[in-house]
């Protein structure tokens, strides 16, 4: 039943994608109340807003047009990735280069641009919001709140996939069962190559018992423009809300859609619990702070371990 992918005409592909969009105008539910007046893009991971490891990834891919979608909470992600010259200006007067640079690097990753979705119709629709912009070219799709390790190259590996195949890629992980309806499920054929699978059918956020497949979609996709005369037409489906997933399933079954298995680390920022998780293991990697952190976090779970009302504060 497996089928062979079709070899590579030429060892060097030409990347024909360009373009990013990032949704991010989603109302962030399971995050309130910090997503009341924030949005769930812009919680701070470390010491930088979930969205800008977004768009360094779009751009470490060599995708340098970036689109924004946003919602009522436009105005911090347009400011966040614009100059900001009273405080470019404060940190240049005190010679802080360092701080400077790190106020300046967000408008300097790619050209990025943004489009309003007026209400939260769905991700399909803030995708849709994307088209004229996009125009008739393919192009990815980064959800906003989704980080994939900054040391991971899944996107690039999704490009070629595209290159190689036409059509559109999307990224699978393989989750356990009791977690697959948190996503939309795919089933899925092999191809020759052992992380490309050909994509047959897709379901959102099944019950374990129908579930295709263990294989989860998670937010990276490298969609065919054909995708939004598919989501013109594509009718609210669950939760009322217009799914990209629905869209995917069309296209699918014409045999055009391919998924990129991947195995490595990913986090999901608009959960509470993976969030926390999120901020510990980057905070941990860093050079500056790694070291101290992770020699209190050690004392602080040793701590904890030990049990008893001071567990808090022994490593305070
Ligand atoms: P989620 O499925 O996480 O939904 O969206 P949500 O509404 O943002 O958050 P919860 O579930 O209520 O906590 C996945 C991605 O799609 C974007 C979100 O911003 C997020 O990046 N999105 C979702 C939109 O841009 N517009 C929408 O209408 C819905």
């Amino acid at each position: 039943m497996a089928r062979m992918s079709a070899p590579h005409s030429s060892s060097t592909p030409t990347r024909t994608v360009r373009k990013a969009v990032v949704p991010a105008a989603g109302l962030g539910t399971r995050f309130l109340p910090a997503t009341k007046a924030t949005p769930k893009e812009m919680l701070p991971v470390v010491d930088k807003p979930a969205i800008q490891y977004v768009v360094e990834e779009a751009a470490a891919a060599g995708l340098d047009d970036v689109l924004m979608v946003t919602g009522r909470h436009k105005r911090s992600i347009e400011d966040h990735f614009d100059n900001a010259f009273e405080l470019e200006q404060a940190l240049a007067a005190k010679g802080d280069a360092v701080r400077l640079d790190a106020v300046r690097d967000p408008a300097r990753l790619a050209n990025i641009h943004h489009i309003r979705q007026g209400e939260p119709l769905g991700l399909g629709h803030a995708v849709l919001c994307a088209r004229r912009h996009v125009g008739d070219q393919p192009f990815a799709v980064l959800l906003g709140d989704d980080l994939i390790d900054p040391r991971e190259t899944l996107l690039s590996r999704m490009l070629d996939v595209r290159d190689r195949h036409q059509g559109s890629v999307i990224a699978l992980m393989k989750v356990p069962p009791e977690q697959i309806h948190l996503y939309g499920c795919a089933a899925v054929e092999a191809t020759g190559e052992d992380d490309v699978v050909r994509v047959t059918g897709l379901v959102e956020k099944p019950s374990p018992q129908d579930a295709p497949s263990h294989y989860a979609v998670i937010g990276r996709y490298v969609l065919d423009p054909a995708v939004f005369d598919t989501l013109e037409r594509t009718r609210p489906g669950r939760g009322g809300e217009i799914q990209l997933t629905d869209a995917l399933q069309e296209l699918a079954a014409g045999g055009t859609v391919h998924g990129v298995v991947f195995d490595g680390l990913r986090y999901d920022t608009g959960d509470k619990a993976d969030y926390l998780r999120t901020v510990v293991r980057l905070a941990c990697d860093r050079d500056d702070l790694g070291p101290e952190f992770v020699a209190w976090l050690k004392e602080f779970v040793s701590g904890l371990e030990s049990g008893g009302a001071d567990r808090g504060r022994l490593a305070a």
